[in-house]
């Protein structure tokens, strides 16, 4: 792909990599991803973010199609992940810029990544302007949005917005604009993104949106660093009330079921589990967790209020499957969510309880006990999970009343 220019003088000049499925190294990107990064021709020439360090050149080349990389004065570094500054050295030597703009945080991040020594960092913070010809860049601090060094670039004059890892998706395409995607791919590109990478950090979305709206950014595109650009009114609107309702996580009227099984019987109770939902009005996704990436789990979850997790016990314990679901689900703080455990045990059954005591601290309402039966489930046990399923259902229908 050639630069793309996104307004007079200011290009896209980013790497786009369709292999790539790991992503930020827990995640995954079945659509493949890209690296934006974005080139502004001004009195002062700024390059704003970079790639990853493998695909420096690549970057390069494209930024040499619009300008010589010596002819750029500033570097703008909205954030340090190897992803979008893994090329900053390269790019540093290349280019000698007159001036390196990072956050106050941003200075620790990339002393750990980089020898900066001679380096000419400013570091910046929320309200810090620099003017750069025609154009101004606002710098605005948006701490662990998704690390302590995030930061956006907003330029008024174009009404543009640079937002990083922000309203990102992982999407490689062939060309860059949010309207020119399929909607229902797009919107379940976003919440992969958001459930999976910045959902922990909810509230700072919250309070960043309210920030956005008490400055009143004037914006008629936004620009991420991960994705399509949005471009439109309708999509600048778009993206911004999917991120407030994402973060706000109200109940959603879905059950998410997952589980792992040795013998079938935890998945026999998962299927009646699910026939409870059914019961209570409650549509339902089941996963088994030896065909889904926990990333996935994330993913469904954005659709979810409810989740009902189900293990056998093994050596006393949680099947690893599932244990490494429940870590990272509760590394990522989901809230307002009802759920329950179950599974199947054949001498000591510690395995629900301890799925049941994760959800309790996970602040996971549990409107029934666990549910476990020894070995093959008999009517009674199956019965049980589904009126666990059940219980849960009704409860959720109630919340989403
Ligand atoms: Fe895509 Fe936090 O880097």
């Amino acid at each position: 792909m050639t630069p793309v220019e996104l307004k007079k003088d200011i290009f896209w000049v980013g790497a786009v990599n369709f292999g790539c499925h790991d992503f930020h190294g827990y995640s995954i990107a079945p659509r493949g991803t890209s690296y934006n990064a974005y080139l502004i021709k001004d009195k002062k020439n700024v390059l704003l973010d970079t790639v990853q360090a493998h695909e420096a050149e690549v970057m390069a080349a494209r930024l040499e199609l619009t300008i010589p990389a010596e002819k750029i004065d500033y570097i703008v570094v909205n954030h340090l992940e190897p992803d979008h500054a893994g090329a900053l050295e390269y790019m540093v030597r290349r280019c000698k810029p007159e001036k390196i703009f990072c956050s106050v945080a941003g200075l620790k991040s990339m002393a750990g990544y980089f020898n900066i020594n001679g380096w000419p960092v400013q570091a910046v913070k929320t309200g810090d302007v620099i003017n750069i010809g025609r154009r101004n860049i606002h710098f605005i601090e948006t701490r662990m949005l998704h690390w302590p060094d995030s930061m956006l670039s907003y330029i008024p004059e174009e009404k543009l917005l640079i937002s990083n890892d922000a309203f990102g998706q992982n999407i490689a395409a062939s060309f860059i604009y949010a309207d020119q995607a399929d909607r229902s791919v797009l919107t379940q590109a976003i919440e992969e993104y958001f459930f999976n990478i910045v959902l922990p950090f909810s509230p700072q979305v919250l309070k960043t949106l309210d920030l956005a709206a008490e400055l009143k950014l004037d914006l008629d595109m936004i620009a991420p660093d991960h994705g399509l650009i949005f471009r439109t009114p309708e999509d600048v609107a778009f993206i911004l009330g999917k991120y407030r309702e994402m973060a706000l996580q109200k109940p959603r009227k879905k059950a998410l079921i997952f589980y792992d099984t040795m013998w079938h019987s935890t998945e026999l109770l998962a299927k009646a589990v699910a026939d409870g939902l059914d019961k209570s009005g409650v549509p339902y996704r089941m996963m088994f967790l030896k065909n889904h990436h926990h990333s996935e789990l994330m993913t469904e979850l954005a659709r979810c209020g409810a989740i009902l997790a189900g293990s056998p016990t093994h050596n006393n314990g949680v099947m690893p499957l599932v244990s490494a679901a429940l870590t990272y689900i509760k590394g990522l703080r989901p809230q307002n969510l009802l759920g329950g455990a179950f599974g199947s045990y054949g001498w000591s059954g510690e395995a629900q309880n301890k799925i049941a005591d994760i959800l309790t601290e996970m602040k996971v309402e549990q409107p029934a006990a666990p549910v476990k039966c020894m070995f093959r489930p008999q009517e009674a046990d199956l019965t049980a999970a589904a009126a666990l399923g059940q219980s849960v259902g009704a409860a959720l229908a109630e919340r989403c009343r």
